[in-house]
């Protein structure tokens, strides 16, 4: 794969991939076209074969991995993670509201989502719906209506003479998206919109009864590149699936005979307590399923490195005050290294120079971060996961810029970067990772 091919690539794997849900179900795909097995939490493993496997948990979380031997022998994991879910607005469980002619539909915020550039976007909904059959059996079902189907006007200016100034926008009644022109005696069925949604691709469902659903709305502009010579690409979620789409494309590229796994967890937006977060016992269950016996599984832990791959601050020309002065991450900088001495981030000197060495490996540049002390700094799955399960963990993540808004900007390169040092980490040779003892 070259960078035009894996520019390609990234744009259909995040404009197909709307929420968590269709994220998961792309990376399938993609696993399964690489041989990768199912497993099912629900079924026995007994001693897994050398192979491709992997496994998912609520739709919105996903486990891979390939093992060259067995593991009840201890040999370690070169493990890595990023998360599926982005800020956004999700549609509540009764939402159809009508006011002054229109029908709009309730939505909660989802994430520390920056909210401004939400207005005036040709919105539409996708997402996770659960309904029952004519014979009365529950299904789920992924939907994308993929047209607009909603907007979020904002106030005119002669109306808020404020707006440039002064903004402030309030979650519960600003937010409010339009969806219909509506007569006050006939709100539009949602359920019947949700209905027509899934007849397309399950004729029964015509007449389904909807009991629940876990709805997202989302931008309908797709991902572009952009500048003179189309040196960034801007577009929705690049955090954090521009760091999934890496993580799986450096996983089935470097074949099956070593040991590695990769995790993508939902929730990390909010906080990841969840089955499907980094807080969630997931990682340290399949852990447990592969290396049954606790001290082998110990000894395997003791020898994995993790690598938490989620999206970093470039420095902003417009707003370089907000960056430390001597930590400056580029725009086409490559992968940077985010560093925190209150943890917030797990990386320290010794696994941000494993992962320094795996660019150097690639040929790729690498940066580094750290907050400045007067701003409050982010966190990840890394420090979750270190803590979890006790693996040695960087944290990195491709430089961008407007983290958290309906549509972000990185350097056009910058993936492609990170995809290559990935590869170099899951490619080397030696199974574990030989930390050397502190020589006094
Ligand atoms: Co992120």
């Amino acid at each position: 794969m070259q960078a035009n091919d894996y520019l390609d690539d990234l744009f259909s794997y995040i404009d197909r991939s709307p929420t968590a849900y269709h994220a998961v179900a792309n990376s399938v795909a993609l696993l399964q076209d690489h041989g990768f097995r199912r497993l099912r939490e629900t079924d026995t493993w007994g001693i897994l074969a050398p192979g491709s496997y992997y496994l998912t948990r609520n739709d919105s979380c996903l486990i891979a991995f390939t093992l060259s031997r067995n593991p009840q022998t201890g040999t370690p994991l070169r493990m890595a993670g990023a998360h599926t879910d982005s800020p956004g607005l999700k549609i509540k469980p009764n939402p159809i509201q009508t006011r002054h002619g229109c029908a709009q539909i309730g939505v909660e915020v989802y994430g520390g989502a920056l909210l401004a550039p939400w207005f005036d976007r040709p919105l539409s909904i996708a997402g996770r719906v659960s309904w029952s059959d004519n014979d009365g059996a529950l299904r789920c079902s992924l939907i994308d209506c993929r047209r607009p189907v909603a907007v979020i006007p904002s106030l005119a200016i002669h109306l808020d003479r404020e707006a440039n100034d002064n903004k402030s926008i309030n979650k519960q009644t600003d937010l409010v998206p339009l969806v219909a022109l509506s007569a006050d005696a006939m709100p539009p069925d949602f359920h019947a919109l949700l209905r027509d949604e899934l007849a397309g691709r399950n004729p029964e469902a015509a007449q389904a009864t909807i009991l629940a659903f876990d709805l997202f709305l989302y931008d309908t502009q797709l991902l572009c590149r952009v500048g003179l010579q189309g040196e960034f690409v801007t577009g929705a979620r690049l955090d954090n699936l521009l760091s999934c789409h890496a993580l799986l494309q450096a996983l089935v590229q470097s074949g099956t005979d070593r040991n590695r796994l990769v995790i993508l967890n939902d929730h990390e937006e909010v906080g990841s307590m969840s089955t499907a977060g980094a807080q969630g016992p997931f990682l340290q269950s399949i852990l447990e399923r592969l290396y049954p016996d606790a001290d082998l599984r110990q000894q395997a832990i003791a020898g994995s490195l993790f690598v938490s791959a989620d999206n970093a601050h470039a420095v902003h020309p417009n707003f370089a005050a907000k960056h430390d002065p001597e930590h400056l991450p580029r725009l086409g900088g490559g992968p940077v290294i985010k560093t925190n001495a209150n943890q917030r981030y797990a990386s320290n000197g010794l696994t941000g120079a494993l992962f320094r060495r795996f660019c150097d490996k690639a040929g790729v540049p690498c940066q580094q971060f750290v907050m400045r002390n007067d701003l409050s700094c982010g966190s990840t799955i890394g420090p979750l996961t270190a803590a979890g399960i006790g693996v040695a963990t960087v944290d990195v993540g491709v430089p961008q810029l407007a983290m958290h808004s309906i549509r972000e900007t990185v350097g056009h390169l910058d993936g492609w970067y990170l995809l290559r040092a990935l590869a170099a980490f899951f490619s080397e040779e030696d199974q574990g990772i030989r930390c050397p003892e502190v020589n006094p």
